[in-house]
């Protein structure tokens, strides 16, 4: 199976499986379930649920259940769009080639959507039935603590907010990427592998790609924002400059970047090196993660 069509099956999986867990549009309130539905059947890439997929098919057949516990990372991920758009925020009026959720449903319903996407992802951990009840506190542990304040999604989120328009320090700069951006996705891989029940020298190694693809992540997304038009992403191009945010094209420029994302993508290789074929799937991701377009 090529990647692309390895993609499309487990996207199927995943879209299927949230479609399980959010309310359908009917439930009361309805404009909340119709707005969470909204931004997350918008057609994002999936990126975080393949990541958890397959890191625990590196470690295990095919464990039962697992795109429960992918639901979850999307779940966060899409209320951290949502979020990140608002006005307050990045003020964005595109995302996923659709019109902003607060554009169509309206702030208040924007802020809400987001909070119940996220209150809803630890409630999805919390009923995973694949699992033991430990590796369940494991799952929600890892979850919380990358969505977090301390070097988690929201610190991330709150040193860019407050980095806008101040002098871009590399140091600054590597620390708003692993936060904003890395955190979730190495906690997709974590998540995976310890649902699947990796051993201590599987979850290093794991961890360690994570981490490499986490920031290769974000440096591409900043290099899209410069090279990319609105069309191609889906959401609104050349905003991060617009904005003063501080990114790696701005302090590094665009050609230095590239060749930053590509010693990502070899590093992340590297740590998979304990693992044969078994991380295959995970090895095209990284190459994606770096070579994609939007
Ligand atoms: C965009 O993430 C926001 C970042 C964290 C850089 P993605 O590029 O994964 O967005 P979707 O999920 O495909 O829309
Ligand atoms: C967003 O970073 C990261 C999170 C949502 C946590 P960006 O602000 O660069 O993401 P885009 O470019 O709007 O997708
Ligand atoms: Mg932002
Ligand atoms: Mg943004
Ligand atoms: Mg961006």
């Amino acid at each position: 199976m090529t990647l692309h069509e390895y993609m499309a099956m487990q996207q199927k999986t995943v879209d299927a499986a949230l479609n399980r867990w959010v309310p359908p549009e009917s439930t009361n309130p309805e404009t909340i379930h119709r707005a969470m539905r909204y931004s997350l059947f918008a057609g994002g890439k999936r990126i975080r649920p393949l990541l958890v997929i397959s890191a625990a098919d590196a470690v295990s057949d095919a464990p039962v259940g697992v795109e429960s516990a992918a639901c979850a990372l999307e779940m966060i991920h899409t209320y951290s769009l949502i979020h990140d758009d608002l006005p307050a925020l990045d003020n964005d009026d595109l995302r996923r080639g659709r019109p902003t959720c607060h554009k169509v449903f309206g702030e208040a319903m924007a802020i809400l959507a987001g909070d119940s996407l996220l209150t809803l992802a630890f409630e999805v951990l919390a009923k995973l039935e694949g699992v033991s009840a430990d590796r369940r506190i494991e799952l929600v542990r890892e979850l919380a603590v990358a969505s977090g304040t301390v070097g988690g999604m929201i610190g991330g989120q709150v040193n860019d907010i407050e980095g806008e328009g101040k002098h871009p320090t590399a140091e600054l700069l590597e620390s708003i990427h692993r936060a904003k951006t890395g955190a979730l996705l190495r906690a997709s891989v974590r998540m995976g592998a310890i649902y699947a029940g990796a051993d201590a020298a599987q979850l290093a190694a794991l961890t360690k790609f994570g981490e490499h693809i986490g920031l290769a992540f974000q440096i591409v997304d900043d290099i899209l924002d410069v090279e990319e038009s609105s069309e191609a992403l889906g959401k609104t191009a050349g905003k991060d400059a617009a904005q003063h945010k501080i990114t790696f094209p701005a302090v590094y420029g665009i050609e230095q970047s590239r060749k930053m994302a590509e010693d990502e993508r070899v590093a992340a290789h590297l740590a998979l090196n304990i693992f044969d074929d078994r991380a295959t799937r995970l090895r095209e991701l990284a190459d994606l993660v770096v070579k994609r377009k939007s």
